[in-house]
């Protein structure tokens, strides 16, 4: 497979055309394939990778890590608590030494401006690994993951996003949709739902990809004919615990629990999650909203979360080998 991404930062999926997006799926898949059979080609040799982290990440930096360590590179991890960032040193200076010593630069913050000023100033490839507007290389992974269990091409395949779709998730779920022709569906009351000019945007380009893009307020007619449905944690990284009262009562109508698997009207019908999922009592937040407002689960119920229709494990892995194509193509 030969393809030219080389140098390119992903600060969101939008910057990548569908051919693009496509080949990265590909290479993941390669990927994926060449670590199982043990006879992975290492094309990161000599590669020093820093990993920026603003906000707590078990999967993004660990599928980082293990990607760069499988093809032969080296990572430096970095966040506010241990280096001078953003206490003495500005993001604009702290991107000018980095892009001195690195090959590549992983962010993970608040505000998109910031991943794309880190791309400005440090003149090497950036990844975003998170911020409040885009999460691309989950959605990256999320489509591979599609196309492993939809058994037909992306845009023969239909998925649902239920819950807080004006964050990252939502909004980079739509773009990836789109860009590959998928039947999108994104439902959520309307003061959550993503914002109106990204909406005019995806139709627009629907019209080239073939994409159909349905906003719906109403789970049920939401989710019919769908195979897959996908929620994500209705209060985000960043936002304060004060969200909580009011983003249970906006959005417990699109809890996915069995009702709405069984809306979908497929005996097959996927179970999605970027993960990490609020499905019973065994985390520390899980438990203060139980306190607070009595939920056992949250945006999915436990049923569903271990059913044989949860995908979310290898949505999980192929994190590791989608953000590995993206290294391998934008640096190698
Ligand atoms: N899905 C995801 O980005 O997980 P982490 O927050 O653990 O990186
Ligand atoms: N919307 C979530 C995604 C976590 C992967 C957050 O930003 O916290």
């Amino acid at each position: 497979m030969s393809y030219n991404l080389h140098n390119r930062s992903l600060l969101d999926l939008i910057d990548f055309a569908p051919r693009d997006i496509r080949y990265l799926i590909d290479l993941a898949a390669e990927l994926k394939r060449a670590k199982a059979a043990g006879n992975e080609h290492q094309r990161l040799k000599g590669k020093n990778i820093a990993l920026i982290f603003e906000k707590a990440s078990t999967r993004t930096r660990c599928a980082f890590e293990v990607a760069v360590h499988d093809q032969g590179g080296h990572v430096t991890y970095l966040d506010s608590a241990g280096s001078q960032l953003g206490h003495k040193e500005s993001l604009k200076d702290t991107a000018r030494v980095l892009g001195r010593m690195f090959d590549g630069i992983e962010y993970r913050g608040f505000h998109q401006t910031v991943v794309q000023d880190i791309a400005r100033f440090s003149h090497v490839p950036v990844w975003n690994g998170l911020t409040d507007e885009a999460h691309p290389t989950q959605v990256l992974a999320d489509l591979l993951t599609m196309e492993e269990f939809g058994e037909r091409p992306l845009h023969e395949l239909s998925f649902c996003y239920l819950g807080d779709a004006r964050f990252n998730m939502g909004c980079s779920l739509l773009v990836g949709g789109t860009q590959m022709g998928m039947d999108v569906r994104i439902c959520s009351p309307a003061e959550l739902a993503p914002p109106a000019e990204l909406v005019t945007w995806m139709r627009e380009l629907a019209k080239t990809t073939g994409a159909r893009i349905t906003l719906e307020t109403d789970s049920l007619k939401a989710v019919a004919g769908a195979d897959f449905l996908y929620t994500d944690v209705w209060v985000s990284m960043g936002e304060g615990d004060a969200v909580w009262k009011e983003r249970i009562a906006q959005l417990m109508p699109y809890q996915v629990n069995h009702a709405l698997m069984q809306a979908t009207g497929k005996p097959r019908t996927r179970f999605m999650h970027c993960l990490p999922a609020f499905h019973n009592l065994d985390t520390e937040v899980g438990r203060e909203v139980h306190e607070k407002y009595g939920l056992t689960e949250i945006e999915v119920t436990d049923e569903v979360f271990e059913s044989d229709a949860s995908v979310v494990f290898t949505q999980a892995e192929n994190r590791l080998h989608t953000i590995k194509a993206v290294l391998v193509a934008t640096l190698s």
